[in-house]
Parts: C-alpha cells; structure tokens; sequence
C-alpha cells in the first residue's frame, strides 16, 4: 500500500510519519510538504533514511507539481495534514489560509479523481463547529453540530470539508473527514500555546496569556490523534465524517499552572495580554461515534503527556530553538508587541 501524507513536517503530519513508517514497514510513505516557515526537515529525521519512507517538497495548490507525483507514486490513501494551522496568523493575514487550505485541497481531490485511489482522508478541526458558552458545561460537539466558524482558519478549514464532502457526493470519491481537538505533544511548533509556554519558561520570558485565561481547549495527545487517524482510514466508512478527543477540557490557565508545576516554576511567568479577536470560549469533543465504531479511545492522560511534553522540549532544545531564532522572532515580535 503506498500513502501519501500532506504536511509530513509539520507537527502532527510528523508525529504520523513517525509513528506509520514504524508501524507498517511493508507499506510506502510518501510525504508531500511545501517546508513552509511551520514546515521543518529535522521532524522528520527519525525517518528519512527509511526504506519505506520518500519525501518531495511541493505545494498542495500546485496542479501540476501534484499530478507529477500522482502520476509517478500511483498512490493508495492520501492523508491531508497539509494547512496554514494558526488561528493568529490568520487574523494577521488570511489570504494563503485560502490558497493552501481551500485551494490545496481541491488540487488534492482532484489528483485523487483523476489517479483514482482506495481513500481520501481530510485532517480537519473541531473550530468548524465554532464554539460552545462556558456556562453550558452539558454541551458537547458531535459530528451533527453544524458548521459556524470564528476566525478566517476555521472558516477555510470548513471551506475544505465542504469540499471534500461534495466530491465524496458528486463523483463519488471514497473520502473520510476527522475533526479532531487541540493537539500537544514532541514537535509542536512554538507558537502555539503549549510549546510557546513550555519555550518562554525555558528562555525565562512572561507566559502572554489571552484576556483573562478562561478559554476552555479539550487537549489530546498528539499520538492518540495518529492512531485514530490509522484506525478510520483502515476501518471508518466512507463518507463519514468522525470527532476526535478525549474530554480533557482545561482552561488556558490550568494548562499553564500544570506546565508551570512541571517545570519548578512560580505562577509569576504568567502575564494577562490583549484578547484574541473573536477569541472562541470552548471546544468540547463528543467522541461517542468513533468510539462505538472503531473502538478508538485515548491512551495517554494529560499530566502523563505534559510529563512527557515537557521533557522532550529539555531533551531536544536544539529542534526549537533554531526554529525561534528565525523568522518566527519577527513574527512574535509583531504578535506580541502593544499587547499589554
Ligand atoms: P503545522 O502548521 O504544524 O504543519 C503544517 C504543515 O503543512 C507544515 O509542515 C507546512 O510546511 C505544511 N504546508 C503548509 N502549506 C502547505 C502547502 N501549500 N503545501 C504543502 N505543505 C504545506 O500544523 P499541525 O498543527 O500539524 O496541523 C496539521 C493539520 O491538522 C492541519 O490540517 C490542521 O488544521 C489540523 N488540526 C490541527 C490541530 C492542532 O491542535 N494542531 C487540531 C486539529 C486539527
Ligand atoms: O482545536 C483545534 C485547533 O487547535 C487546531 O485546528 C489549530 O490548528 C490549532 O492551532 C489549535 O487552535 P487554538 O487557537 O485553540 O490553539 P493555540 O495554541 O493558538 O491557542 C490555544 C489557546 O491558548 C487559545 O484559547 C488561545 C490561547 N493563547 C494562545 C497563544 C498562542 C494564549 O492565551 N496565548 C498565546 O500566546
């Protein structure tokens, strides 16, 4: 079986290189990525030299770079991971969350209709479902909670879905949609909440915590992500669309109080900074169908993954801090400035 992975260097396309070329040696991976500024070749380090494991640098909205590839590897199931993936980054600019995430999958689904193949699987968000009010802790997502986006990443991630599921309708393209909650783990590129926090400590900077800390995120790790990802293009129906998550809510201030305590840390680190725009309260996941279908269910707790989180980034200071001496720095400097 050849599959090709989308954004294989990133964080979680990483994770699930990692843990498929590991798992299936018989069968090829074929990573597709375009090594954006989220994008990194060290993640993908443990694999390279693998024999069942190729990589090409490309772009998803790229028709004939795709159609090339396609053509050459003739692949089997394709996982598309490949996305502009920051909530922030889109505030600042949303245009290339249109190119990559809405164009890039059509590109996608169109190679996948010409070169037939056995499944498409998207790597979509729980945030298409916007978000739920932190006074109604009894509401949860399922896969009928309807489509209402907040920020121009989840509303070109719905896009997408959108997408997907209209090919899967109209041309009958065999296609699988997960919606899966706030991922963490090795590889979590430092702009995003858990590594930024676990990266400032480590650099002795304040922890910048949006408005009052009170947003509610269901944190899963990233490596159950992986596997329930494995079990539904494998065992899920085609058509189908599966959550993913595994009801571990935290407001933003539990999880920095947690990796605070990990690190042998004072809550002084923690400094109250301007809101996010149209900042979403909560996501909670309904993870009752893939449950029930595909047996799946987390295996790791959070304090067992912030344990093993925070030790990775001690181990494997180097992954991140070339990655914070870059370009990000311009970045967190724009992000971050005025900000209070
Ligand atoms: P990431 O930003 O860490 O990685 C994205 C990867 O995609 C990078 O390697 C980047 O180089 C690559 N990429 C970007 N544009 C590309 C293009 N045009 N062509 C080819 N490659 C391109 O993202 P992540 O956090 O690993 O998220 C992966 C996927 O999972 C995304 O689709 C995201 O929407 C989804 N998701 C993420 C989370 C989370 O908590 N991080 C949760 C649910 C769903
Ligand atoms: O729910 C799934 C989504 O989770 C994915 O689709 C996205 O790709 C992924 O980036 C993530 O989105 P969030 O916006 O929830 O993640 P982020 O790490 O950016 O922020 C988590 C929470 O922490 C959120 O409430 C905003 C807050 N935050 C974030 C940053 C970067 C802060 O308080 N301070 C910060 O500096």
């Amino acid at each position: 079986m050849k599959i090709i992975i989308t954004g294989g260097a990133g964080f979680i396309g990483g994770n699930f290189c990692h843990y498929m070329v590991k798992k299936y040696p018989e069968d090829q991976m074929i990573c597709i990525d375009k090594l954006t500024y989220a994008g990194n070749m060290e993640t993908l380090a443990p694999v390279l030299d693998k024999d069942n494991f190729t990589f090409y640098k490309a772009d998803i909205s790229d028709r004939e770079a795709i159609d090339e590839i396609f053509q050459k590897e003739q692949p089997d199931i394709i996982v598309n991971f490949a996305a502009e993936s920051h909530v922030d980054r889109s505030i600042l600019d949303p245009e290339v969350f249109l190119r990559t995430n809405i164009i890039g999958t059509g590109v996608m689904l169109d190679a996948c209709r010409k070169y037939g193949i056995k499944r498409y699987h998207q790597v979509s968000t729980d945030e298409v479902y916007g978000d739920l009010p932190l006074d109604r802790p009894d509401l949860f997502f399922t896969e009928e909670t309807p489509i209402h986006t907040s920020s121009p990443y989840s509303a070109s991630k719905a896009s997408a879905d959108l997408l997907v599921q209209a090919y899967a309708r109209t041309y009958k393209l065999p296609c699988t949609i997960s919606r899966c909650s706030n991922n963490y783990g090795p590889y979590h590129f430092p702009e995003k909440f858990i590594p930024l926090t676990i990266a400032n400590v480590l650099n002795d900077k304040k922890i910048p915590v949006y408005g009052k800390g009170e947003n509610v995120r269901d944190w899963l790790y990233v490596e159950d992500h992986c596997r329930a990802i494995d079990l539904i293009i494998r065992k899920g129906r085609e058509g189908e669309v599966y959550n993913i998550g595994g009801h571990n809510e935290r407001t933003n201030l539990e999880v920095v109080k947690t990796v605070l305590k990990e690190l042998g840390k004072g809550e002084d680190f923690i400094s109250y900074v301007t809101d996010r725009p149209g900042h979403d309260m909560r996501y909670a996941i309904d993870p009752t169908k893939i449950h029930k279908e595909l047996g799946w269910l987390p295996e790791t707790t959070f304090d067992e993954g912030i344990k093993r989180t925070v030790k990775w980034y001690l181990e494997n200071r180097e992954w991140w801090e070339h990655i914070i001496s870059g370009d990000y720095q311009n970045y967190y400097d724009t992000m971050y400035k005025n900000r209070g």
